[in-house]
């Protein structure tokens, strides 16, 4: 068990730090799948305090996550509009045109996410495939 362990930890950390711009879906199912487990943090975390507005592959009461890095070339930028969206949509056009797109839904604040908890649940978005 622990020789497994040890090798998702190699398979998976330097994916963390350095592809977030890979496309996952044209990732070997197992790898992803592999992804999905080491990761059961960001999978609860985004059941939790996402899945009820959002869908990684299709739209519901917000838009599909999928790709969504690419969407937003500034992190900080993301991680704050998940902490508190409001602000950045008062402030960045992109964030502004999203909201008045979605009927100016605004998404509920999360203040208690760390950037950590947010590249979690990035990672858990990024290794989803279907
Ligand atoms: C109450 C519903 C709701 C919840 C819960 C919610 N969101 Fe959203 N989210 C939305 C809506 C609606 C939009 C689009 C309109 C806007 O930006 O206000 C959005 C937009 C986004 C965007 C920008 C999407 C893009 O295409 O650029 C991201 C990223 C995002 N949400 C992440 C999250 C994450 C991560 C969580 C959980 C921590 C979460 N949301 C929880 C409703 C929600």
């Amino acid at each position: 068990m622990g020789e497994v362990r040890l090798l998702v930890i190699t398979a998976v950390l330097p994916c963390l730090m350095a592809c977030g711009n890979d496309n996952p879906a044209t990732e070997p199912r197992s790898m992803a799948t592999e992804n999905i487990a080491a990761n059961e943090g960001g999978k609860k975390l985004f059941y939790t305090k996402c899945a009820s507005c959002h869908m990684v592959n299709k739209d519901m009461t917000g838009p599909a996550l999928r790709g969504v890095e690419q969407r937003w070339p500034d992190r900080d930028k993301l991680y704050a509009f998940i902490r508190n969206s409001e602000e950045i949509i008062r402030s960045d056009k992109y964030a502004r045109e999203l909201w008045l797109e979605w009927n100016q839904t605004l998404m509920n604040p999360h203040p208690d996410l760390t950037n950590a908890d947010i590249d979690t649940i990035l990672a858990y978005i990024n290794a989803v495939t279907e």
